[in-house]
């Protein structure tokens, strides 16, 4: 480096300080950060997708660095101004750095100084690109924050909609909603950092996006979905673990007259209806009240007995897909259905001898880690079958169920956040389909006790029992009786009966 020269710096300039080597490093440094910021900017409000974590190299990261390079400018700075003084006490000349680009030497240093500029700008664009997309992955939502949001990764991937990104659905596209999952997205970090999150992780989620804006930008409400045929394949808790299958046809059905018959489940989203409800309790479990608007203005209002008061004073909400699918992504299977399935399929052997009531018994116990759960559940079950080698493979899919649907360190099993889809383990539907909700003049009831109104019994029992199927519906024949009054989620909880 050159400081070596006759004329003194001007005193004009007075940006001469930070003609150093240092100050110059600084200056890069922070150009860099200051161009990684912009281009991360214009990236996420370009996406179609914004994304919580963006926030934190955006408005973190990115300024940090800014900072480091000023630091450095200043630094820089700093010394040269002491070296100017001391120099000039000394009554030497007080230069700055001068760069003479006719010496080699300086030629070489220069060359040096901006190639590495260079190469350090294209590391800083580089980095944040691939920053944003990392942000913007599943492993960064799941697995950087792997404790907290572990559950909600492993059901995630197991799900329907294991290619669909989480911010789809938790975001979505938008200004007004990208600044607000900043502004989330920084105070989630912050309480993983600080170990504040709640565990479980409370539902509903108060500020998730509604529907129209997310699922129905792939989903399409129009569309007429018309029957499903589902066969639910169940075995009894007794000895023989005696099979039990109910078969319905599902009346999906649709809710926009130009694309099909308006009726069945996706009625409620009919296009020129709009469906309000209050809810009294925080997990909304229980719907005292519901109005119905339909395309001609008429108002249809329905109520329970035993609610007296003025719904505006609950909020009132209008109901969209997530009322129904509120774990399209997160299903925490219940044990009786997964030891069903895993029966069904055969990797479970249903000769064992209460091999079904013994499998959910070992699944409903409390374990304080998975760990503790692993070896649990492999010393409890090789103690009902000692010595039979059919036990082995039971084990290893009872380890699977859990490990893929229980997270003690996070308090999340299926008993924590329920399922709105059917009325078996949950009141789901039965929250209005209960036979209580009434007009006031008590002429019109929500429809409740036909067992046919939402989907067709064609078949059920087990065996021959199966093939003779009954298109208008048959009653339904409950294993061990009728049931009486009781709703299916006063004895069906998921767990033992
Ligand atoms: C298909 C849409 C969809 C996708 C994709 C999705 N989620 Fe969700 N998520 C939901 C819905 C709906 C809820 C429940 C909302 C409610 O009940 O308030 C939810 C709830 C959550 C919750 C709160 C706890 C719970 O289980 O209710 C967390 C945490 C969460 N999601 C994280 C994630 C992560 C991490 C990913 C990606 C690995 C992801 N989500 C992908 C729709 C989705
Ligand atoms: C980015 C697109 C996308 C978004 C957003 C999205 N889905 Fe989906 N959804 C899909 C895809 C893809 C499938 C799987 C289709 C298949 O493979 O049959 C699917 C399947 C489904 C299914 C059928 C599941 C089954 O068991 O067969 C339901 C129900 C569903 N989505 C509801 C929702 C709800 C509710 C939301 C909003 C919380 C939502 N989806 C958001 C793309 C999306
Ligand atoms: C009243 C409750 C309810 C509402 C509201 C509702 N659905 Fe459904 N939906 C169901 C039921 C029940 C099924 C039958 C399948 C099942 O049980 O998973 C279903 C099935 C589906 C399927 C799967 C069809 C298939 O071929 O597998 C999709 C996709 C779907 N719904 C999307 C939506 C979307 C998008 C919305 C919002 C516009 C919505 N649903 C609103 C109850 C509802
Ligand atoms: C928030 C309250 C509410 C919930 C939850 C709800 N419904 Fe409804 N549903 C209604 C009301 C109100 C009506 C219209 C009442 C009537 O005309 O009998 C209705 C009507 C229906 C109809 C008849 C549509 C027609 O063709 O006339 C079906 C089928 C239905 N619901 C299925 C379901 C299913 C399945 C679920 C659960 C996945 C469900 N509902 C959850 C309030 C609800
Ligand atoms: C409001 C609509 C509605 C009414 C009324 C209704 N169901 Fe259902 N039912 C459903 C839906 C939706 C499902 C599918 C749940 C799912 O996709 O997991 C279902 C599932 C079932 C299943 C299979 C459950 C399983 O997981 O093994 C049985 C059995 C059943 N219903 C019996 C009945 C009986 C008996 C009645 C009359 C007391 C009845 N349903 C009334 C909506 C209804
Ligand atoms: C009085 C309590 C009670 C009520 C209410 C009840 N069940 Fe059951 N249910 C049982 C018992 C006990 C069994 C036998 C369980 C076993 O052997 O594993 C059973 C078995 C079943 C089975 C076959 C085996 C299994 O474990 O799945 C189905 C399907 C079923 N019930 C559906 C329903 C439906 C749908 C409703 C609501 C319409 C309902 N139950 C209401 C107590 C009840």
């Amino acid at each position: 480096m050159s400081t070596e020269s006759n004329k003194p710096p001007s005193r004009a300039s007075r940006f001469f300080l930070f003609r150093n080597w240092l100050s110059l490093t600084g200056l890069v440094i922070g150009l860099g950060s200051l161009f990684s910021f912009l281009l991360l900017f214009v990236l996420d409000v370009l996406a179609p997708f914004g994304n919580p974590y963006m926030g934190v190299l955006i408005y973190l990261v990115a300024p940090a660095v800014l900072l480091v390079g000023l630091l450095l400018a200043g630094l820089g700075a700093l010394l040269e101004h002491r070296r100017v003084l001391k120099a000039v006490t000394a009554g030497q000349s007080a230069a700055a750095l001068i760069i003479d680009l006719t010496r080699s030497r300086d030629r070489r240093l220069f060359g040096y100084f901006v190639g590495a500029s260079l190469v350090f700008l294209l590391v800083a664009a580089m980095g944040s690109y691939h920053s944003y997309h990392f942000t913007e992955s599943i492993q960064f939502c799941g697995q950087a924050c792997h404790q907290v949001m572990g559950p909600q990764l492993t059901t995630y991937q197991n799900s329907p909609h294991a290619r669909v990104r989480c911010t789809e659905c938790h975001i979505g596209a938008g200004a007004t909603w990208f600044v607000k999952a900043k502004i989330s997205g920084l105070y989630q970090v912050y309480a993983v950092a600080c170990n504040k999150y709640p565990r479980p992780i409370e539902t509903p989620i108060k500020n998730l996006r509604p529907a129209q804006e997310t699922c129905e930008q792939c989903h399409w409400p129009k569309k007429f979905v018309g029957n499903l045929d589902r066969t639910y394949q169940r075995f009894l808790s007794d000895e023989k673990n005696t099979p039990y299958a109910v078969r319905l046809l599902l009346k999906v059905g649709g809710g926009d007259p130009t694309h099909g018959p308006v009726g069945g489940i996706h009625w409620h989203m009919n296009v020129g209806n709009r469906m309000e409800y209050v809810t009294t309790d925080k997990e909304h479990q229980v719907v005292p009240w519901v109005r119905m608007i339909d395309s001609q203005g008429v108002i249809t209002e329905f109520r329970t007995p035993e609610f007296k008061d003025k719904p505006e004073t609950f909020g009132i909400r209008t109901m969209d897909c997530m009322d129904c699918h509120n774990r399209p992504a997160h299903n925490f299977q219940a044990p009786d259905v997964e030891v069903d399935l895993a029966m069904a399929l055969g990797k479970i052997d249903r000769a064992l001898p209460f091999v079904k009531k013994n499998c959910v018994a070992v699944l409903t116990q409390s374990y304080t880690a998975e760990a503790e759960a692993m070896q649990k559940i492999a010393t409890t079950l090789s103690q009902k079958y000692p010595d039979d080698p059919r036990v082995r493979p039971v084990i290893d899919e009872v380890q699977r169920i859990y490990r893929q649907n229980f997270f003690p360190e996070m308090k999340v099993n299926w008993k924590v956040y329920h399922d709105n889809i059917g009325h078996r383990n949950w009141a789901g539907c039965f929250r209005c389909h209960d036979g209580q909700h009434k007009t006031a003049d008590g002429k019109k009831t929500i429809k409740a006790n036909d067992c046919n109104a939402c989907h067709t019994i064609l078949a059920q029992g087990s065996g021959a029992q199966l093939d003779q199927l009954t298109p208008r519906g048959q009653p339904f024949a409950h294993p061990g009786g009728d049931t009486g009054e009781l709703k299916c989620h006063d004895c069906h909880t998921g767990g033992p009966p």
